[in-house]
């Protein structure tokens, strides 16, 4: 099974970003709205044996953090230098690299990337001759509370994503406690 960790923003949001498509010309494939997400870490093919271990995984890398608030603000290209292969738009947030980090220790056979990890939403993928997307400036905050991790199934029309579970963000180490009692997060400790 073909699987991600990712954070999918509320509706709102993904309109707002999937308005910025339009200005698209050419071959940009613009990512359908409603599963515009943020991926945490792409598993790539996991065996259908591992999974309990994928979903373990992610509810303890659930624990370890509380929820945070995300802001998106402007749009860039990967690859950075040259011809973009994918248009984003750049995610800031305490907790995304903690999370992604924490994922990556738990399942280094499947997450150990050489790449940096990035925080982004992609909004359009570039499938042949198309010019650059002119930089688009958002003001956009969402609360991230839970994180998901989703099967991917690639069809001629397209990925079609499945939720298979959902982890809240709760902190539930010493770290979490202290918090909670300064009110900061109120998240019950127990699942
Ligand atoms: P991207 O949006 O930056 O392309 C599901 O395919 C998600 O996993 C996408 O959001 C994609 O990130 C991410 N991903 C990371 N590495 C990938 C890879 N090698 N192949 C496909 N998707 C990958």
């Amino acid at each position: 099974m073909r699987l991600f960790y990712a954070i999918f923003p509320p509706r709102t949001v993904q309109r707002t970003l999937a308005e910025a498509q339009r200005s698209l010309r050419g071959n940009w494939k613009p990512v359908r709205e409603d599963q515009i997400h943020l991926t945490l870490g792409f598993l790539g093919d996991v065996p259908e044996a591992e999974l309990a271990r994928v979903r373990r995984a992610g509810r303890e890398a659930a624990r370890a953090s509380g929820p945070f608030v995300a802001r998106v603000r402007g749009t860039g290209f990967f690859p950075g230098e040259g011809r973009p292969r994918v248009w984003f738009a750049r995610a800031e947030g305490d907790g995304f690299e903690p999370l992604a980090l924490a994922l990556r220790e738990a399942l280094p056979e499947f997450l150990a990337d050489e790449r940096a990890f990035k925080a982004h939403l992609t909004l359009a993928r570039r499938k042949g001759p198309a010019p650059r997307v002119a930089p688009v400036v958002f003001d956009l905050e969402f609360p991230v509370e839970a994180f998901a991790l989703v099967e991917s199934r690639l069809t001629p029309r397209g990925p079609q994503y499945t939720v298979l579970d959902t982890f809240a963000l709760k902190e539930r180490d010493e770290r979490g406690k202290q918090r909670t009692a300064k009110g900061l997060a109120k998240h019950p400790q127990a699942d």
